[in-house]
């Protein structure tokens, strides 16, 4: 793992949006799979902005959701699906055939299965996410098996009510679809991203703890091709 510590939340997002820039530069063919949330808004706002601005043919590359709330429609602004037509694709003009999402009131197994499916013919190429107060990647929470596949998880307390930022009215939050830890680890490269005073304790633990489902951020410790990008706030707990 590759620890990077940027300035602050501009300088850190700038370089995220660099990342995902050059991976569909140099293959135009490239599986992305993307979280939602406010560690990566900024840089999908920036990669979008470069592509119209720079040209970047996002044309080939196809895009699939990491995560999303099950039951909430993807009307609702709080939604994973609504966040990255939001921010990512309506922006870019990326075709919906190019993307795939979660289904949040779609039949689970169905669900399930496509998203399976279309990562084992593909391999994802460059894997975009998060990390959870409670350490969680996507919707793997504390205690998630490490060879998960695609699955619905029941979200943890935590989970449940950091949740409600993300929603304009209170909603019940209670399970989530989520690309599985075996496939974080399965992707050829992790970035990884957390700003903000409030992540610091989150990124002390997923890099100086030792490597455990308990907390799954720990698990970019052992990815072979992962980079942790972080604003000097997250990183402000770390040994020297
Ligand atoms: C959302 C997702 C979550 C978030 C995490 C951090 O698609 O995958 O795991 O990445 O909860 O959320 P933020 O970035 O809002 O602090």
């Amino acid at each position: 793992m590759e620890l990077k510590i940027y300035k602050d939340y501009n300088e850190l997002s700038a370089a995220a949006a660099a990342m995902i820039i050059d991976c569909v530069k140099n293959k135009p063919e490239a599986l992305l799979c993307f979280a939602t949330g406010d560690s990566p808004k900024l840089a999908y706002e920036i990669v979008a902005d470069r592509a119209v601005k720079e040209k970047v043919d996002f044309g080939q590359c196809f895009i699939i959701g990491l995560d999303e709330w099950m039951g909430v429609p993807p009307t609702n602004t709080g939604s994973c699906h609504w966040f990255l037509h939001e921010y990512l694709f309506n922006p870019i003009g990326i075709d919906p055939s190019q993307v795939h999402l979660f289904n949040a009131i779609g039949n689970v197994n169905d669900e399930c299965k496509k998203m399976n499916k279309l990562i084992a013919a593909n391999g994802i190429d460059l894997m975009v996410v998060g990390v959870g107060m409670n350490g969680h990647i996507g919707f793997n929470e504390p205690g998630t098996d490490v060879n998960s596949l695609v699955h619905v998880a029941t979200l943890d307390e935590i989970t449940r009510t950091v949740g409600q930022k993300y929603f304009q009215d209170k909603v019940e939050i209670t399970k989530g679809f989520t690309v599985g830890l075996k496939q974080v680890m399965e992707a050829e490269t992790l970035v990884m991203m957390a700003n903000g005073k409030k992540k610091a304790p989150v990124i002390k633990r997923a890099v100086e703890e030792t490597v455990s489902n308990d907390f799954p951020a720990t698990f970019v410790q052992q990815h072979k091709n992962a980079v942790l990008m972080i604003d000097e706030e997250a990183a402000s707990e770390l040994k020297q």
